[in-house]
C-alpha cells in the first residue's frame, strides 16, 4: 500500500488530497473560485492563476494534517500537469516539483483527463478495463475506449461546444449565473422538458460525434422569443443534451465490442437526468453501468492522486523537469472530427 499527494490546479478549483492505493480517501480538500468569478460570468485565467498561488500551500499541509500523515510519509506526489489554463496548471506542478524535490519523492505529472477517466475506478473496485467512457466536462466531450491506464482509443469528440460550456452559455444566456450546470440543472427541475423545440445537433449521423454550438444558438432564440418561461427553456435544454449523450453514446456502444462496463465520468455527470439516462441505456445492452459520487465528478483532487497511484503502482515517475502542457490528448492518435473547428 502507498500513500500518495494529488494536486489539482487545472481550472477554478485548488484541491489537494492524500489517498492510497487501496483506494481509501484520507484527505480531500477544496478552494473554489466562484466568488471571484463571478461578476465576469466565467473563469479567468490570470485571476485563477493568482487564487491558486495563494490557496494552494495551506491546502495542502491541510490534507496532509487531515490525512494524519507527513510529507515524510507519502510515496508519490502526483498533480495536474495539463490539460487546461497554464498559469494554474503552473502554479500546481511547480508546487508539486518542489515539494518533490525537497522530500525527495517521485514526481507523477497527470493528465486531467485522466483523472476523470480513472476517477470511477478509484470509487469502485469492481470496474475493470476495456470500458467505454463518455468524458463529460467544461472543457471537453469524448466517448473513449478506456484499455487501460494511458491506453485510450478516442470514438468520437465535440466538433464545436463541450456538453459543460453549452451549459454554462446557457446559464449565463438565461441569468441563471455562474457556474452554470449546477444552476440550469436546478431551473430545469421547475420546467417542462417539452415545452420549447431545440435542435438535437448531429444525432442519427453515422460516427457518434458531438455539436452543441447550434443548441446554444436555438436557446438564445426562444429567450429572444420572449414567450417561454425560463425554466421551460432550461428543461428543453437539457433534454437536448441528454438526447444528444443519448444517442451518440448508443452508437459508440456499437463501436465498442469487448467493453465489460458503461461508464460516465467529468463535470457533467454530477447531473442526475444525466446519470438516470445513461443507467438505462446500460441496462438496455445489458452493460454494468459506473458514474463517481457526484464530488468526484467535478474537478477534486483524490482523481488526481488516484491516477497517480495507477502509475505508481505500474513504476511510473516522471522526471522535474516535466513541461506543463496546456493541450495533451488522451488519445494521441486521434484523427481531427469532421467538421471541427481548431478547439481541442
Ligand atoms: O470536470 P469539471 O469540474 O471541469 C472541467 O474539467 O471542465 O466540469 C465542469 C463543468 C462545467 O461546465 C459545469 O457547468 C458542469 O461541469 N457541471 C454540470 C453540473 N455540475 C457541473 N453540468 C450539468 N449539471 C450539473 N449538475
Ligand atoms: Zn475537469
Amino acid at each position: 500500500m502507498a500513500l500518495i499527494l494529488g494536486i489539482e490546479s487545472s481550472c477554478d478549483e485548488t484541491a489537494a488530497a492524500v489517498i492510497d492505493t487501496d483506494r481509501r480517501i484520507l484527505s480531500h480538500k477544496l478552494a473554489g473560485q466562484e466568488a471571484a468569478h463571478r461578476p465576469y460570468g466565467g473563469v479567468v485565467p490570470e485571476i485563477a492563476a493568482r487564487a491558486h498561488v495563494e490557496a494552494l500551500e495551506p491546502l495542502v499541509a491541510a490534507a496532509l494534517d487531515e490525512a494524519g500523515v507527513t510529507l515524510d510519509e507519502i510515496d508519490a506526489i502526483a498533480a495536474t500537469a495539463g490539460p487546461g489554463l497554464i498559469g494554474g496548471v503552473m502554479v500546481g506542478l511547480v508546487t508539486a516539483k518542489a515539494l518533490a524535490l525537497a522530500a525527495d519523492k517521485p514526481l507523477i505529472a497527470v493528465n486531467h483527463l485522466e483523472g476523470h477517466a480513472l476517477s470511477p475506478r478509484l470509487a469502485d473496485a469492481k470496474l475493470q478495463f476495456p470500458y467505454l467512457l463518455l468524458l463529460v466536462s467544461g472543457g471537453h466531450c469524448q466517448l473513449l475506449f478506456v484499455e487501460g491506464v494511458g491506453r485510450y482509443r478516442r470514438l468520437a469528440t465535440t466538433i464545436d461546444d463541450a456538453a459543460g460550456e453549452a451549459y454554462d452559455k446557457t446559464a449565463k444566456l438565461l441569468g441563471l449565473g455562474f457556474p452554470g450546470g449546477p444552476a440550469v440543472e436546478k431551473a430545469a427541475l421547475e420546467g417542462d422538458p417539452k415545452a420549447v423545440k431545440l435542435p438535437r445537433p448531429l444525432v442519427g449521423t453515422p460516427e457518434p460525434h458531438f455539436s452543441f454550438a447550434g443548441l446554444k444558438s436555438a436557446v438564445l432564440r426562444a429567450r429572444d422569443a420572449g414567450i417561454h418561461r425560463t425554466e421551460d427553456i432550461a428543461a428543453s435544454f437539457q433534454q437536448a443534451v441528454v438526447d444528444c449523450l443519448i444517442d451518440r453514446t448508443r452508437r459508440a456502444i456499437g463501436n465498442a465490442p469487448g467493453a465489460t462496463a458503461l461508464v460516465v465520468a467529468g463535470g457533467v455527470a454530477a447531473n442526475k437526468t444525466v446519470r438516470a439516462a445513461l443507467e438505462t441505456l446500460a441496462d438496455e445492452n445489458a452493460l454494468p453501468f459506473f458514474a463517481p459520487p457526484l464530488w468526484l465528478c467535478t474537478d477534486n483532487a483524490a482523481m488526481i492522486g488516484w491516477a497517480g497511484a495507477e502509475r505508481f503502482l505500474e513504476g511510473h515517475s516522471d522526471p522535474l523537469d516535466f513541461a506543463a502542457r496546456p493541450r495533451w490528448p488522451l488519445d494521441p492518435n486521434a484523427e481531427k472530427a469532421r467538421g471541427a473547428g481548431v478547439k481541442a
